[in-house]
């Protein structure tokens, strides 16, 4: 495939996007037009100086940028201009379905009421639907690095909402803070009828621990990243056994650790494993889900139906019916027909 045939195979594929930060889609532009409207300064005053800024080596470093990037948002409008600009993109890059990530505390904590962040998000998932032909669902993020009981009373906000959220997880900053510190939050979600992820990093201290406790004690219906969990060659089968999906992020990869880890999802791939591909934070890593199949591609000399594969993982690590599942799985096999 020569790269123009590569992009465009990787942009048309029909896919579902299953982790993507909301927050981490904020491009500056976007961050310029919101501060304007609300009337807050700036520190940088072009696109290119605020790029400048978004500098980082590592999980913590990242987040450092990202969550005081998000001081902007501030009403129901602004949430609902975030979401919708990132659903206009992913429809560019043959999104079908997507499930998103949205982290209220780090809204809340700023006094921004979780009615507001919601109500904003949903006004813009309901337009998907009718104007883009995006399903589009909400997962509601608790943040690792904050105390259990904010995690608690944040779900417990959200039951009102609960018919507009499909799921829980678990994001921000992993070290010191293991999924089993949420394991009553989580458990209370799931009592309540939510799917359950949870981000298990790359390379973090005890990620191996991590990933087998979500595995076979919590029993998530899926993990983020999770790569690390090719450590253990007997957990590998775990997952490949339970069907059980990763959602692997290898642009953002790049920038949080050494490598893609491109390695390890071509070999989880080959395993069996349910292997997907997404774009986490966009707006910061620079590349949007269709980038993220173009850039494994290239790197590990990918063709068309390694990448059709990973788009029909998409589709069944998705919490979608399985008619809608067995429905978007035959659209990708028109697509690849059709080539
Ligand atoms: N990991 C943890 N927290 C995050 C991430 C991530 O990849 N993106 C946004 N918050
Ligand atoms: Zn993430």
């Amino acid at each position: 495939m020569t790269s123009d045939d590569l992009a465009a195979f990787a942009y048309g594929l029909p896919k579902a996007e299953l982790h993507v930060h909301l927050e981490g889609t904020l491009e500056p532009e976007l961050r310029f037009a919101l501060a304007e409207r609300n009337g807050i300064e700036l520190a940088e005053k072009t696109v290119d100086e605020m790029r400048a800024t978004y500098v980082f080596d590592d999980l913590t470093s990242f987040l450092a940028v990202y969550y005081p990037a998000m001081a902007v948002l501030v009403t129901a409008d602004d949430f609902d201009d975030l979401a919708w600009a990132y659903l206009e993109r992913a429809r560019a890059n043959g999104v079908r379905h997507v499930e998103m990530f949205f982290d209220p505390q780090a809204h809340t904590s700023r006094g921004v009421a979780f009615d507001t962040v919601i109500q904003g998000l949903r006004r813009a998932v309901v337009r998907a639907e009718a104007e883009l032909g995006i399903d589009a669902a909400l997962v509601l993020c608790f943040l690792r690095d904050l105390p259990t009981d904010s995690a608690m009373a944040t779900l417990e906000e959200a039951l009102p909402y609960r018919d507009w959220i499909v799921g829980v997880g678990l994001d921000s900053d992993e070290r010191d803070n293991p999924p089993t510190k949420f394991e009553a939050v989580f458990r209370r979600a799931r009592a309540e009828g939510l799917r359950l992820t949870m981000h298990c990093d790359i390379d973090q201290v005890g990620s191996i621990d991590s990933i087998r406790w979500v595995l076979e004690e919590l029993r998530v219906d899926r993990i983020d990243h999770g790569t690390n969990i090719v450590e253990d060659p007997a957990l590998v089968e775990a997952l490949v056994g339970s069907g059980i999906g990763l959602t692997c992020c290898p642009v953002s990869n790049s920038f949080v650790t050494a490598s893609m880890k491109g390695a390890e999802m071509v070999d989880l791939l080959a395993r069996g494993a349910r292997v997907t591909l997404n774009s986490d934070d966009p707006a910061y890593f620079g590349g949007y889900v269709a980038d993220n199949y173009v850039r494994l591609a290239e790197q590990y000399a990918l063709g068309r139906d390694t990448l059709a594969q990973l788009a029909i993982n998409s589709f069944e690590a998705s919490w979608l019916p399985a008619e809608r599942v067995a429905a978007y799985v035959a659209e990708v096999r028109e697509f690849v027909a059709a080539q």
